[in-house]
């Protein structure tokens, strides 16, 4: 009887401890239209939300193409695609970034999380739950475009950030990404930032543009998360692989940055982030359901 008791206030107490950890809010960073700044978006993001007290991972689902890595000079030497294998935990693949962010470096190839065995599932999931709790937000750098290799990690995410610039086809493309999320019944938030304007107001006009598409013929309402202007420090910082609001703090682009994570963490999420374990079961689910 005693036993009995002691395990269920265990069990009791387990629970709410649970509870009680706050949950990894999931943002994933997309473009329709490739070499927007999506990468720089993601990464200058991580630091200065962790600079904000945040405590961010930053997960390369575009790895095989110049990524993190460049921005950051990081090159992983192990990639999720060893976790899946059994070859490597979580905890060595991932890598120490500046300011105290972590980078969780993906597979290079997302087959791999295609055709999981059970076990292979099961190893993944137990220790992707030792991350639940560990940070405030995972940030999901995609590739472009809409093939399912992307659209996999944005439907599985809480919050899709859709970045584009004033060019026309980065434009359109925008739109057509919405539209696949839409129409892939998505129900993650999307917001949009638009990079590389000469000003706020030419951004805001962008914005308020596809806005009014998206709504029109997607019946869906997106929110403006900022803008960033066209600043020649990013491609310096880029060039000597730093990322610019560390090289650069008070440089437009930097501004940016700032307001738009005063916009993240004021703007209250309109549902609750389903944390890292609903991210990764979702990211199994859509893979081996579209293959
Ligand atoms: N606000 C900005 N001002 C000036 N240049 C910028 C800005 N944002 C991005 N860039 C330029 O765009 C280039 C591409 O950026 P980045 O690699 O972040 O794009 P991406 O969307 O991740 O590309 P890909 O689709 O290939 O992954 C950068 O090297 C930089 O020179
Ligand atoms: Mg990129």
């Amino acid at each position: 009887m005693r036993d009995q008791a002691e395990r269920l206030r265990q069990l009791a107490k387990k629970n709410i401890d649970d509870l009680s950890r706050s949950e990894t809010r999931v943002i994933a960073v997309a473009s329709g239209k490739g070499g927007v700044g999506k990468t720089n978006f993601t990464v200058n993001l991580a630091l200065a939300l962790q600079k904000a007290g945040k405590k961010i991972i930053v997960f390369d689902a575009d790895l095989g193409m110049a990524n993190i890595d460049v921005v950051l000079g990081v090159v992983p030497s192990f990639t999720l695609t060893h976790v899946i294998k059994g070859q490597k935990t979580l905890e060595e693949i991932m890598l120490d970034g500046p300011e105290g962010i972590k980078i969780l470096p993906g597979s290079s190839g997302s087959e791999e999380l295609v055709y999981l065995s059970d076990q292979q599932i099961q190893n993944l999931i137990r220790q992707w739950n030792n991350l639940e709790g560990e940070f405030d937000y995972i940030l999901v750098d995609t590739g472009a475009g809409i093939h399912s290799n992307v659209i996999n990690f944005l439907l599985a995410a809480d919050d899709v950030v859709v970045i584009l610039t004033p060019e026309p086809p980065s434009i359109t493309d925008s739109y057509g990404l919405i539209k696949v999320l839409v129409q892939r019944g998505s129900t993650s938030t999307i917001r949009l930032v638009i990079n590389q304007v000469s000003n706020e107001e030419e951004g805001r006009k962008i914005f308020r543009r596809v806005a009014k598409v998206v709504d029109e013929f997607l019946n869906v309402k997106i929110d403006l998360l900022g803008i960033i202007t066209f600043d020649e420090k990013v491609s310096a910082a880029v060039k000597r692989q730093k990322p610019f609001i560390l090289e650069y703090p008070n440089t437009k682009a930097s501004k940016g940055i700032y307001s738009i994570v005063d916009n993240l963490l004021n703007q209250s999420p309109k549902k609750a982030g389903g944390g890292m374990k609903k991210f990764l079961l979702k990211m199994i689910k859509f893979f081996n359901s579209s293959s």
